[in-house]
């Protein structure tokens, strides 16, 4: 609760950094950098090339988020409910309970609004922090991903589906690929924070994948700017060992038992 309540006092004060970190050693460093860390289920393509999110497993978000664990300290830890593991109260917090006690993780985060209303009324109830999660929904599209607040229908969707989530409790809403000027009138809105996802500088907070930042994922979306070359790092230091292994020059005597 801690945590979160410094996530919920940034609002207005200053930007709100997340990131996505599917095992320990990236968390590590994720973790000096980011207010929360998210255990996003887009690992299911990220690391699986899975053509949708939809198949990823609770098995799989709990394995990757157990060791997730091991490496943030400080970071408020958030984490995907998969794909049709919370269709119904009873189910969503069979679920959440699984994975907030196998995971330690601090929140779990969900996609959706009206439709998925009593679920996170539910979590909430039973003292599950939940994040939300509005706007393109990867778990529910269809097809091409598109941009959400375009026409008046889900510009009402969206801020209504908002003010509900936080009438209900959600402590941060994730906004993928709104409008500008509709994530800009939600933030303005809402007295908890907005975190965007190619939504505009005008949310709270900004989340991106970071194996997407980082280059280690190679992928053309929109929103995503490459902050790093993290291969011309990973490449030189195995065409590094390589050279030394074929040249004899490693394992000297010093590496050697
Ligand atoms: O799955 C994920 O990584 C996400 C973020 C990109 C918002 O939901």
């Amino acid at each position: 609760m801690k945590k979160i309540k410094k996530i919920l006092k940034k609002k207005n004060k200053s930007k709100i950094v997340c990131l996505t970190a599917y095992s320990k050693n990236i968390a590590e460093e994720v973790d000096k950098h980011a207010d929360i860390v998210l255990v996003g289920d887009s690992l299911g393509s990220v690391l699986y090339n899975y053509s949708s999110t939809k198949k990823v497993t609770l098995d799989e978000m709990i394995n990757h988020s157990k060791s997730v664990r091991l490496g943030v300290k400080k970071s408020l830890m958030v984490v995907d409910m998969p794909y049709k593991t919370y269709i119904s109260k009873n189910l969503a917090l069979k679920n959440a309970k699984k994975i907030m006690k196998q995971t330690k993780c601090d929140a779990v985060k969900l996609e959706g609004g009206k439709k998925i209303i009593n679920q996170i009324q539910f979590l909430i109830k039973n003292k599950i922090p939940v994040m939300g999660h509005l706007g393109l929904l990867p778990q529910s599209a269809k097809g091409k991903f598109q941009s959400k607040g375009k026409n008046t229908k889900e510009i009402k969707q969206l801020r209504n589906d908002a003010m509900l989530l936080q009438k209900n409790g959600v402590f941060a809403i994730v906004l993928e690929c709104v409008k500008t000027q509709i994530a800009k009138q939600i933030t303005k809105d809402l007295k908890i924070p907005t975190i965007g996802i190619g939504s505009s500088v005008h949310c709270d907070g900004q989340v991106l994948v970071t194996d997407d930042l980082i280059g280690l994922n190679e992928t053309n979306i929109k929103f995503v700017k490459k902050f790093a070359n993290i291969k011309r790092y990973i490449n030189l230091g195995l065409k590094n060992f390589a050279q030394a292994v074929k040249n004899k020059r490693y394992p000297t005597r010093k590496y050697s038992y």
